[in-house]
């Protein structure tokens, strides 16, 4: 009976009648008052209905006592992405901490947690300080700091700022021979933000005197070494590891030395492929050392496409965008084709650990495709092409092995939006007292550190590749780039017989382009590249990230294909 009233009220679900249902759930509560998927759907009305509070309640009890504790995390997330909840709720971390274990729902988790930490230590995260306060010590002992630390990319100066203080002070006081075993777990953390950020934080003259007391003490302990990968380059790091793998054995440090191994089997990745252009293997070089983008988790979608489609990712580097791609289209055949075998290691290992079986990695050329004998319902190309010495060949390479009625979608760079990174680049030469070929990691380290406020504030300075050092590689110290402008990819496109048919600005979000964008809300309009041209002649900043269009083969071109 009490199935058939849940099956009743799902269904007034499903017409909208949140009221009717919540009142039918709570008669089946009052019956069986151990039935999660009444509280489950219970949620759901609330979350409609925009009651927070209990949709928060009625999810949890779910998790409580159900076992369909999957569906239930993602409601919970859906609740709280909804409901933008800016109190800490103690109730919430366990769920959250065991929904960050799930890889599916990882990346959604981290901001959440973010939120409610906020909320939770206001003074160490709210207010800006120079020094190592009380609030930050009992931050960096809270788990869950130390779990945000160790899983995703530290993107804002303040909690950068936050770190540095703080290992200045663990390291001092290790130093003086304090006792720093409370902090191992967020040394271990900042191990692993440290792997990802390519050891982008720099040593003070202290840090060097104090890091020197510890090299020479005979004993190296566990906390001395967490402590010096929290202070290495990212090959030190490795080196480090490879030397003291034995210091590691504890569960405790199950992130780090995971990290440190997928890292490891990452850099010793063969080179398995020939490439023969000059400038390919220029950028293979430069992608070799710096593996792009570095990431650890990413948004997957719960839609899955059933048509069965050949896809190429050309230039797959990590393989950051493919693995949500892969996952939703399980059941077409990916082709994934990087110069780096770095990458393509870093990508095929994330793929596992998505577990992810649809994705073919080959290195190869883009300007070799055609050696594969495959054709592609849709090719996704975005910041590759302009690292090419003549981007048209390889864009032509491309439309060689689309399928008639295929569409490609190809990111470039904008040489407006780009305009002030020629400043920041001199900038760093000035700095460093050198021109483009004497800049290196340390210097570039030490350039970042000693950045002011002012410059912080600049859009550029807060885009995620300015928080680890192959993002600052990739963005400034290219050896191989081209920039556009929008009538330069029209020719370029009219060039290899493609017609354009949508672009997906990445910035959208931002008030003053919402604006913009809205002053002319016809579809029509907007597909074409004049439209886009004349908004970005009114907001340079448009295409920051780059240009990222969808086209497909021009009419005329498909028509001469048909073979008779
Ligand atoms: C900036 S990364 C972009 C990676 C990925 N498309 C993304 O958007 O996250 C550029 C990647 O393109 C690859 N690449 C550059 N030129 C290439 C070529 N001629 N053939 C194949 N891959 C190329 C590089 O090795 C590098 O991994």
């Amino acid at each position: 009976m009490t199935q058939d009233y849940l099956k009743a009220c799902k269904q007034l679900i499903g017409q909208g009648k949140y009221h009717e249902a919540i009142t039918g759930l709570e008669f089946i509560l009052h019956l069986n008052p151990n039935l999660s998927a009444a509280y489950s759907n219970l949620a759901i009305c609330y979350s409609n209905l925009k009651n927070w509070n209990k949709a928060i309640t009625s999810i949890l009890n779910a998790l409580g006592h159900g076992n369909n504790q999957y569906q239930d995390l993602e409601e919970l997330l859906n609740i709280l992405e909804k409901s933008e909840l800016k109190s800490y709720v103690p109730l919430l971390e366990k769920p959250l901490k065991l929904a960050m274990e799930l890889v599916k729902l990882e990346f959604r988790v981290i901001p959440l947690l973010w939120r409610q930490l906020i909320s939770k230590h206001p003074k160490a995260l709210s207010l800006a300080s120079n020094s190592f306060t009380h609030a930050i010590d009992l931050l960096l002992q809270d788990e869950v700091f130390c779990k945000l630390i160790e899983r995703s990319l530290i993107t804002d100066y303040f909690t950068e700022n936050l770190i540095l203080i703080s290992r200045q002070e663990i390291l001092s006081r290790a130093v003086e021979g304090d006792d720093i075993h409370a902090y191992l777990p967020f040394l271990s953390s900042l191990a692993c933000q440290t792997l990802l950020n390519d050891g982008l934080y720099s040593n003070t003259k202290q840090d060097r005197l104090y890091l020197n007391k510890i090299l020479d003490n005979q004993n190296t302990t566990l906390e001395h070494f967490l402590l010096l990968i929290c202070h290495s380059s990212f090959e030190e790091s490795l080196m480090l590891w490879k030397k003291n793998q034995d210091l590691f054995k504890n569960d405790q440090f199950k992130s780090l030395t995971s990290d440190l191994q997928f890292y490891t089997d990452v850099s010793l990745s063969k080179n398995k492929g020939i490439i023969n252009q000059k400038t390919s293997k220029l950028v293979q070089s430069f992608y070799m050392e710096n593996p792009y983008p570095k990431w650890k988790s990413v948004k997957v979608s719960n839609q899955v496409k059933t048509n069965e489609t050949d896809i190429l990712f050309a230039g797959c580097g990590t393989g950051q965008q493919l693995i949500d791609f892969a996952i939703t289209h399980k059941m077409s055949h990916i082709t994934a084709i990087d110069l780096s075998p770095t990458s393509i290691a870093y990508a095929e290992l994330m793929t596992k650990k998505y577990d992810i079986s649809n994705v073919n990695f080959i290195l190869l050329d883009i300007l070799d495709i055609d050696t594969l004998g495959l054709r592609f319902d849709y090719i996704v190309c975005t910041g590759v092409l302009h690292h090419m010495a003549c981007p048209s060949d390889g864009l032509a390479a491309l439309n060689k092995v689309l399928t008639d009625n295929g569409r490609m979608f190809l990111g470039f760079y904008s040489r407006a939006a780009r305009k002030s990174l020629k400043n920041i680049k001199k900038n760093i030469m000035t700095f460093l007292k050198t021109d483009e070929e004497g800049i290196t990691r340390s210097g570039i380290k030490q350039w970042r550190s000693q950045l002011t406020t002012e410059n912080k504030a600049n859009a550029w300075y807060q885009v995620s590749d300015f928080f680890y050092l192959n993002g600052l590689y990739d963005l400034l110290i290219h050896p191989q780039q081209i920039e556009y402008s929008i009538p330069e990819i029209k020719a370029l496109l009219n060039k290899c017989n493609l017609s354009f048919v949508s672009m997906s600005p990445t910035i959208k979000n931002r008030e003053e382009f919402k604006l913009i964008l809205a002053q002319n809300p016809t579809n029509k309009d907007k597909q074409t590249l004049d439209y886009w041209h004349k908004i970005e002649l009114r907001y340079p900043e448009a295409f920051i990230y780059m240009y990222q269009f969808h086209v497909v083969k021009s009419p005329s071109s498909v028509l001469n294909n048909k073979r008779p």
